[in-house]
């Protein structure tokens, strides 16, 4: 199954970072045998596939919640309440940053500038932003998230 989403990307300029985002789209994280295979497929060692998959922080190495919630704890975001802001929204899930809730319906994330600092505290609730974020704002989004998925 993984090499029939990463195959198609082989040759590409990119085609590694572009295979990897296709697989976590769609199995929702990249599997161990991720680095096997794209290594095979590319032609490069599996430490590089590793090397790739560990740069950057959107790739995952286990399965996320259906709901990712993002929330800044850069000094801007900090600055305009953030630590408070983030402590309401663990308390209100019952989950500390980088949890998963039991039920696999939300993660709690930090993230390092959403390059919204002019509307901090900022949050990213299932890749929408959040601006001038509070515990029931993001409540509301999460709802809205749901929602659509539904819809
Ligand atoms: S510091 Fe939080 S959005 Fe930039």
């Amino acid at each position: 199954m993984l090499a029939k989403i990463i195959e198609p990307y082989v040759g590409r300029t990119g085609g590694l970072i572009s295979a990897l985002r296709a697989v976590q789209a769609e199995v929702g994280y990249l599997p161990e045998e991720t680095e096997a295979v794209a290594g095979d497929l590319f032609n490069i060692t599996r430490a590089e596939v590793k090397g790739v998959i560990s740069f950057y922080h959107d790739f995952t190495r286990e399965p996320k919640g259906e709901t990712v919630v993002r929330l800044c704890a850069a000094e801007a975001c900090q600055a305009a309440g953030g630590r408070q802001f983030v402590s309401e929204v663990e308390k209100q899930y019952a989950l500390k940053m980088g949890e998963t809730s039991a039920s696999k319906d939300i993660t709690l994330e930090p993230v390092y500038c959403l390059g919204l600092c002019s509307c901090a505290p900022a949050a990213m609730v299932g890749g929408r932003l959040v601006g001038m974020a509070s515990a029931a704002k993001v409540e509301k989004a999460i709802e809205r998230v749901k929602r659509e998925r539904v819809s």
